[in-house]
């Protein structure tokens, strides 16, 4: 069994992802410090594993802790190497992701995102374990006039988190070049990713007002809020509404263990790649399939455009499709189902 260090791993991405590499006899230890999750999250994969007949808390080691505290990385690559269990690879999630946030409070970002990283980064090279996989963000290419984006297509990163993700990607890059090559990294630029595990268990749990379009949704269904406000309609779209490429979590998990799977049976490499589905969704197609999809209906009323948005954000996911031999297999039907049972079991996240 090999261990890995995945940070972060009680989030939204982070916990599906761990469920994922756990069904394939892995070994994890979880650094979180649970301001933007919960670690009852944990207390659920143990419950997805027994139902399985699995024991997934035997795999698991959990260490409430931010990654900005050095001393806290260090112990814990020097208790793996104690217990003869080596870290061999890091996936990287703890970071903020409010894009509004990070305009209004760019240092937080700054610090928790990008210095953390730097911090990371020391332990794994002060350990030798250069192995990677980097959750980074779509948000970096910004708004580019291709309808569809390739991981060539101009980064041009609009807003303090989006330059947080793009630096600690270039870090990644100078760390691969001044250590003669020998590091192995991919990084997992993401789209959209919404949905839940099929098992209604573990899903996304905002733990205030959801930002982000698919848990406000959601939210408005479970009659939380009244309705739910489109950010515009008049944008450059089929329909006048914002165009994005939504992928199911689990599907996102899934490229992870591939992209981890693959930097371990290749030569080094630094990899970015684009994981979405190609395939484009509208505001308004989005809310009209969760309600026939659910057989519920979601109020709507349109208001001004939200600062920060661009009309279209899709992926060209070819190289990703080729690279990892991996392939997004959920639909939207499924997200929003799987979503709305994580919603409907789950009224109060994981409190
Ligand atoms: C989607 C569409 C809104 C809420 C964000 C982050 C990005 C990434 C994914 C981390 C937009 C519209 C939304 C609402 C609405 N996260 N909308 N009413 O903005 O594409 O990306 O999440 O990497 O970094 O920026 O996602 O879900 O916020 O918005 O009309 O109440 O839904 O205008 O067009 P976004 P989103």
């Amino acid at each position: 069994m090999t261990t890995y260090l995945i940070t972060g791993g009680c989030g939204f991405i982070g916990s599906h992802t761990c469920l994922s590499l756990l069904k394939r006899g892995h070994n994890l230890i979880i650094i979180d410090s649970n301001i933007n999750s919960s670690q009852n999250v944990l207390g659920r994969i143990y419950k997805i594993g027994h139902i399985e007949n699995n024991h997934y808390e035997n795999q698991i080691t959990f260490i409430k802790g931010d990654i900005k505290n050095y001393e806290i990385l260090k112990k814990i690559f020097i208790d793996a190497i104690h217990k003869k269990k080596p870290i061999s690879g890091v996936i990287h999630f703890a970071g903020l992701k409010a894009v509004e946030e990070s305009v209004k409070n760019p240092l937080l970002y700054w610090e928790n995102n990008v210095f953390g990283s730097i911090n990371l980064f020391k332990a794994m090279k002060s350990y030798d374990c250069n192995i990677i996989v980097f959750s980074s963000s779509a948000t970096i290419y910004g708004n580019p006039k291709e309808k569809f984006f390739r991981e060539d297509t101009t980064i041009q990163p609009m807003n303090p988190y989006g330059y947080t993700k793009f630096t600690i990607e270039k870090i990644l890059k100078d760390i691969y070049i001044s250590s003669n090559k020998e590091w192995k990294i991919a990084n997992l630029r993401y789209f959209n990713p919404i949905g839940a595990h099929e098992s209604g268990l573990i899903g996304e749990n905002p733990l205030n007002i959801p930002n982000n379009l698919f848990p406000y949704i959601c939210r408005v269904a479970y009659k939380n809020y009244k309705e739910l406000k489109i950010f515009g309609s008049d944008w450059n779209t089929y329909d006048g509404t914002c165009i994005r490429d939504y992928i199911h979590v689990v599907d996102l998990a899934e490229a992870h263990c591939a992209a981890l799977d693959y930097l371990i049976e290749n030569k080094p490499t630094i990899l970015n790649l684009n994981i979405g589905t190609g395939i484009g969704t509208s505001v308004l197609e989005m809310v009209n399939t969760f309600s026939k999809v659910n057989k519920i209906d979601v109020p709507y009323s349109f208001a001004n455009r939200r600062s920060g948005d661009v009309p279209s954000i899709v992926a060209d996911n070819k190289l990703a499709l080729k690279t990892l031999n991996w392939f997004p297999k959920r639909d939207l039907s499924e997200m929003c189902k799987d979503g709305w049972k994580w919603q409907i079991n789950n009224p109060n996240g994981y409190n």
